[in-house]
This record gives C-alpha cells, structure tokens and sequence, in this order.
C-alpha cells in the first residue's frame, strides 16, 4: 500500500491530533524547549523504555491527550546524508503512529539540516505503482507539518531538494519500468517532456546516426523491431564555458542478442538502462535547479535483441570514430553503444569533463558486490571528485585499475579491436575498450551494473530501481573544482 507525504510548514501545532515530533541528542537530551513538566514526563519515558537516542531509533510515546515522536539524531546531525536518512526514518516512523500526523517544532537547526530532513522524507516516499488497477485505491499519506522561522514551502531550499528528488524519482520511474513499456522510443519521448524545465532536447534517429556513422550503437539495434535513438539534453545555465557531458547506456532490454543469455534472471535486464535514467534523471534535477553552469546529457536507446537481422558473434562493424570492432560477443553490447555516444559527446560538445554511466558488466559485481559502483578514469582529479562525492551521497565509488596490459586484452585479428578481452577483469578490459573511443578529455566510467537495482530497501531507497547516480552527478557538478588528463604513460614493455 503506497503511502504518500504530505509536507507543510506550520510556526505552532497545527489543529487535529499531531503527534510532536522530538529530536533527541545522543546524551537523551531533548532537543525543542518543552514545558517543563512535559519534558519530565519523557525523560521518564525514555528511561522506562531504556531509549537513549541512538541515530534513527524512535520511539512513540501515547499520552493523556498528546502523543510523542521521539527520535534519535546520534551524534551529530549534519546536512546532507545524516539528515537525509533521520527524514527517511521519521517518515517510516510516522507512517508507523496511529494518526501518521506529526508537527516539528521550532528546532532551532540549520535551515539545511532541516530542508535535508524533509527531503529525506520525501525520498523515502517513492514508491512505483503504475500497473497496478487498483492503484490510488487505499493509498494513505504521512503528513509531517514543519515549524520553522526561516523555511517555508517557497523557499529556495526547499525548491531546490524538490527538484532534486523530482530527478531521483525520475531515474527510478524509468528503471522500474517493463521493457515492453520503456523501449527506446517511448524513453526518448520522455525525455522530450523534459524540455518544460527549459532543457533543449534533441532526438537523433536511425537515419540522422547512420549519416553520423554511428555503426557501433546500430549494429546492437539491428536485431530489434524497435527503433534505435540518440537522445541530447542540453542545460545551457553558464553562458560560454565548455559544458560538463554526462553520457548513459541506455539498453531498454538486453536479451544478450545472438550471444543470448540464459533464462534465469533474464527479466532484471529491463533495467539495463540504468545509467541512461542517472543522466535523465540529472538532467531533470539540473535544469529544475536552474543550475548556473552548462551542462549536456547524451544517451543512447537501444533494444538488445536476437531476431534475423540481429548482428552475428564475429560480425565486424565501423564505429563513428572510424576505427573497427570485431563483435566476439554480441551481449557484450553496452561497450558498443557507448563507444558511439562518447565519441559523438567528445567531438560534437568539446567538454571539460566527461562522466558515463552504464550497467555495463556482471564483473563489475564479481569484484565489488552491490556496495560500491566500480570508477575507471583517466584523470587523477575528477576520479577523486567522484569519489568524494559519492562519499558524501553514500552513491560509493572505488576506483578500479586501468592500463596497457589490460587493453592489450581487446586485440583482435581481423579489426582494430574485438568487443571482449580476456576471461578475467571483465570490468577492467570494458573500461579499455570505452578508453579507445575517448581522445584527449577528463573522463570517467562508471560501472553500475551492482548499484542500478536493489534487493532491498534502505531509509531512503526503495527495494528496486535506486536511482543512483543523479544525486551523485548532483552534487559532482555542485562541488567541480575541474580536472586535467592522466599524462599518458609510456608504454615500457612495448
Ligand atoms: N547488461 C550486462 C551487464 C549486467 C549484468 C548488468 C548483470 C547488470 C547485471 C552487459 O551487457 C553484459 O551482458 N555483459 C556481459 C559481458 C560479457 C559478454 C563480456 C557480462 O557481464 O557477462
Ligand atoms: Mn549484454
Ligand atoms: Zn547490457
């Protein structure tokens, strides 16, 4: 049963049976002035039900005519993630109360602090319910009333984390999403609907990329019946300066084409799309903020399918950079369809930066599990960037090794390179081949296979599609302090 919030701002307790909503110091101490007598009385509470503030634990306190919320804050309570997650708590907790009503009074935080309360709240809202009939039908909602001198609904602050979870909800709206709904067209519509925040959108079809020479990303396409699509946002907030690019891998399904993948399992490849819905959904979040800074997204839609024109294990076909792959593997598709959208995003946009994302191996999961997002770079100070912004979002990152001995995996007899390496650093030699397609610009991979979807949910990310990446990106292009190349190493042992 989904349950929704409903957010409002009030400077004393509002009518209706509110419960109080206190935040409780690590030491038990109580956070809000509170009558005295009233303080007392939850003092002894809290010792009768041995409850000492520890971070998000909570407890419901029913009184005579009132009732209490209490929970705690540990520590410290930061803006950012810790904010976050007590919100996401609180949200669960109320949900959890008889009137699921609660009233913060004037807590005396920073307007941060509390703007990241409410939008910890917020995301621990979501939920995906389109396909059920019955949808809407018991839907019940949380209503957290908010007292505050400074914030209000209207507040910049406030604004700004709504349209950030506008991009977080975005991004899991569509990996939710069955691939018989969500098929490249229907993604890149979408998008389109995102020109109302003021991005220019622009479509490239099949015809406009065959013209390009895009023959990577269209030889994965060609054994489907949906058409393929190149879709370009473009947030243009900081006047002439070079853009910061965001590229996805946008695989609506991924049957492994000819090289086909087993059964089991098969349905989680809806969501190989996962990095193309971080770059939606950072778009959407940038240009809600109306983010001072130029930024462009570029993704590449295609259907990964094994019908008679599907392209065959061996096949050789001529990227748009102009060099040759020789197709080993036809599931090893995500490579090919990025090598495509990269090259156009470096030579068309010239950027300052370059970050894609992409479910782009099972290896990546093998070396990292499902906690952290692998990152493969060939700039020391966007990698570090990356890392600490992924700190700050609890959206991890840890960096993986390139280099020679693992790109001289990809030789291939008959072309420029083949589309595999060998049978182990799968990750690794993925990220060589996307390195051959990226000429002289700070980039990063990120590998997300593990981190697009989970088995279970936290205080603020549902069980399902997580939407990791926007608030990453989000706060990677906040906080850009630039970055310059890796010199290229000689390469020693020839
Ligand atoms: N989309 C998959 C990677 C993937 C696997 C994402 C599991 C999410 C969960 C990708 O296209 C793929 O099939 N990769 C192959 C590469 C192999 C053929 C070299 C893989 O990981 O097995
Ligand atoms: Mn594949
Ligand atoms: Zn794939």
């Amino acid at each position: 049963m989904p349950v929704k919030l409903q957010l409002s701002f009030a400077k004393t307790a509002p009518k209706g049976d509110f419960t109080t909503i206190c935040l409780i110091g690590k030491n038990g101490e109580i956070i809000p002035h509170l009558e005295k007598d009233v303080a007392a009385y939850l003092i002894a509470a809290m010792a009768t039900a041995q409850f000492t503030g520890k971070s998000g634990k909570s407890l419901v306190i029913y009184a005579d005519q009132n009732s209490y919320l209490l929970i705690g804050t540990g520590d410290k309570l930061a803006a950012g993630i810790e904010a976050e997650n007590l919100g996401g708590k609180l949200f669960s907790a109320l949900n959890g109360t008889a009137s699921k009503r609660g009233w913060l009074p004037d807590h005396k935080l920073d307007d941060a602090v509390l703007a990241d309360i409410c939008f910890g709240a917020n995301l621990a809202s979501y939920h995906f319910d389109s396909y059920f009939t019955d949808k809407g039908k018991d839907d019940v909602s949380v209503q957290l009333a908010v007292g505050d001198d400074a914030l209000n609904a209207d507040s910049a602050l406030i604004k700004d984390r709504q349209a950030l979870a506008n991009g977080v909800f975005l991004a899991r709206d569509l990996v939710f999403e069955p691939a018989n709904k969500l098929f490249p067209a229907e993604f890149a519509l979408r998008c389109s609907a995102l020109s109302a925040l003021g991005l220019e959108v622009e479509i490239l079809d099949e015809a406009a990329m065959e013209k390009l020479g895009m023959g990577a990303l269209l030889g994965v396409g060609q054994g489907s019946r949906r058409d393929s699509f190149m879709v370009v946002m473009n947030w243009k907030g900081g006047g002439d300066e070079a853009p910061f690019a965001l590229v996805g891998k946008g695989v609506t399904f991924d049957t492994g084409g000819i090289s086909i993948k087993p059964a089991k399992g098969m349905e989680d490849m809806k969501w190989d799309m996962g990095g193309a819905a971080a770059v939606t959904g950072a778009m959407c979040a940038i240009a809600g903020r109306k983010l001072t800074k130029n930024v462009v997204g570029v993704i590449g839609l295609v259907e990964n399918m094994p019908d008679g024109n599907a392209q065959r294990p061996g096949d050789v076909v001529t990227a748009m950079s102009g060099k040759t792959i020789e197709v080993i593997n036809t599931d090893a598709e995500g490579r090919l369809v990025l090598a495509d959208a990269l090259h156009y995003t470096e030579t068309r946009f010239k950027p300052e930066a370059m970050v894609n994302l992409a479910t782009l191996t099972g290896a990546i999961i093998g070396s990292l599990g499902k906690e952290y997002g692998g990152l493969f770079a060939n700039s020391n100070d966007l990698a570090k960037q990356l890392v600490a912004a992924g700190e700050a979002t609890t959206e991890g990152l840890w960096q993986m090794p390139m280099g020679p001995a693992y790109d001289r995996m990809l030789k291939s007899h008959i072309a420029d390179m083949k589309n595999i390496g060998g049978p182990c650093g799968g990750a690794i030699t993925a990220a060589c081949f996307l390195a051959r397609f990226v000429e002289k610009t700070p980039w990063a991979h990120l590998d997300i296979a593990g981190k697009a979807w989970s088995d279970a949910a936290t205080a603020i990310v549902p069980k399902g599609g997580t939407g990791y990446g926007v608030r990453l990106l989000n706060r990677l292009i906040d906080d850009w302090q630039g970055a310059t190349i890796l010199e290229q190493a000689d390469e020693a042992d020839g």
